[in-house]
């Protein structure tokens, strides 16, 4: 088929059709308005198909160099919006390999030997995605560094730890932040994990069976910086599970930027006020001319459940596929296209706001998250945050500890009873519940910063402990 036909006729592939498709059947079955978006790893992969074909003497050297001039070509015309994409050649491979035919002939037409768009959709994804890996990789780092150097403002900050959202211990406020770096430290695992997998070459697998040619997959699997070369032709042009282990990764950076962003919000509203979000964060209101509202976090909220139904997509995409490529799996583009985007919107946004811009005239980055330390404080001073504390300290003095639980329970009543907090029960009261209270239980266990400082076990929240969590995670994302 000459590339003149190639560009006239409603079907890119072959004579074998006796009847065009209907507009709609085209528009159905067409993926290049959103498969463009894979031209650059389309071309890459090409290239290094091409080069191996010629070092392996299938095609000549040549060919080789006309693909290459007219490849170079198409990138120019594709970065600078020249490239004429067409439906009627149905996705991004057809389209750029017609206009290569246009370009070069004949050497054009080569370019396709020993090779299927099953093992060359499949390469494309795989390398396109690992650059995106890198690049969300990237942005994990800058946010957990943004969470660090906000946590090294706020080590001696205290606010309350909840349970159940109940008041329970109190913590430093540093503490809860290196919480999420934990979390954000196993995702960047997890993505480097996930692209080993990724990093492996379909290429040299064909349609699904491999092919007669003496194609060098290893040579094209170096040229691409590939881990290796995938072993199962089938296997190859067909599974996607390396896009549904990236969704489940990205799923899970999603839902730990979504537990944030709900404490972010919590936080934020006038009946904790222990934060300020910056107005470049947030949005007023149409009606209520008072209100300031934490847009940012919220759509970060909602856009989790947009990234989780990708991964809910993908999965099911691949259940009822037989062996080998289905068309299916075109289906595998739009969710992981959308996937990437959100992902990598939301995890610089939230770099923006947690870790701040420079200020333009002083340099120095301005966190987009005020801290009411104040507002802390006085939360954690409610609500008995320091009554284990309380019982601790029985049980250093002799109590058992079930026993000392239930003195102190008594000891909670009353105060409750009172409407004040532990602290402020008069020595004697708290002697009238055990005698071996002593004066010292103020500075020993009931303050906040004794209650802090008394949690020295390793990844506990005395601030000695913050501090080398902290040293640790500077040196691990230093560099
Ligand atoms: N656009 C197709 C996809 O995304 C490319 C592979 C088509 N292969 C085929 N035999 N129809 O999966």
């Amino acid at each position: 088929m000459s590339s003149n036909q190639l560009d006239k006729k409603s079907q890119a592939w072959s004579a074998l059709f006796s009847e065009p498709m209907s507009e709609l059947v085209q528009r159905y079955t067409a993926s290049v308005f959103f498969d463009k978006r894979l031209a650059d790893a389309d071309i890459t992969g090409s290239l290094a198909h091409a080069d191996m074909l010629a070092a392996q003497g299938i095609i000549s050297a040549d060919d080789l160099a006309a693909i290459q001039k007219g490849m170079a070509q198409i990138r120019e015309e594709i970065a600078n919006g020249q490239f004429e994409w067409k439906l009627a050649l149905e996705d991004v491979h057809l389209n750029i390999e017609a206009r290569l035919t246009q370009l070069v002939g004949d050497a054009g037409k080569r370019l396709h030997t020993g090779r299927s768009r099953n093992d060359q959709v499949a390469t494309d994804i795989r390398l396109w995605l690992r650059g995106e890996i890198d690049l969300v990789t990237g942005l994990l780092r800058e946010l957990q560094t943004a969470l660090v150097d906000v946590a090294a403002q706020n080590v001696d900050v205290i606010l309350p730890g909840f349970t159940h959202l109940q008041v329970a211990q109190p913590v430093s406020f540093a503490h809860h932040l290196l919480a999420y770096v934990e979390m954000f430290a196993r995702d960047e695992q997890r993505m480097q994990d996930v692209r080993r997998r990724v990093n492996q070459l379909p290429l040299g697998s064909a349609a699904l069976a491999g092919t007669t040619y003496p194609l060098d997959r290893e040579r094209v699997a170096r040229t691409l910086g590939m881990e290796g070369v995938c072993q199962n032709s089938l296997d190859a042009v067909s599974d996607r599970d390396f896009a549904i282990e990236f969704a489940a990764a990205a799923s899970l950076v999603m839902v730990h930027i979504s537990r944030l962003s709900e404490e972010l919000i919590l936080w934020m509203s006038q009946n904790f006020a222990f934060i300020r979000i910056a107005d470049r964060f947030t949005t007023g209101s149409s009606i209520m001319p008072q209100k300031k509202n934490p847009d940012v976090p919220e759509l970060a909220r909602g856009k989790t459940g947009r990234v989780v139904g990708h991964l809910m997509g993908l999965i099911t995409l691949m259940k009822g596929q037989p062996l080998a490529y289905n068309k299916d799996n075109q289906e595998d583009k739009e969710p992981l296209f959308d996937t990437v985007d959100t992902l990598r919107d939301t995890l610089r946004i939230f770099v923006e706001m947690i870790g701040g811009q420079p200020n333009t005239q002083t340099g120095a980055k301005e966190s987009g998250i005020s801290v009411n330390a104040d507002a802390m404080r006085a939360a954690a001073s409610r609500g008995y945050a320091t009554a284990t504390d309380l019982a601790d300290y029985l049980v250093k003095k002799g109590l058992p500890f079930r026993d000392a639980h239930e003195v102190v329970a008594h000891a909670v009543k009353t105060a409750q009873d009172q409407g004040v907090d532990l602290a402020e029960l008069p020595l004697a009261t708290l002697q009238g519940f055990d005698a071996r209270i002593g004066a010292d239980v103020f500075e020993q266990a009931l303050t906040l910063q004794a209650s802090l400082g008394a949690r020295g076990t390793l990844g506990g929240t005395a601030p000695a402990q913050v501090q080398a969590q902290m040293a640790r995670h500077r040196a691990r994302l230093a560099g």
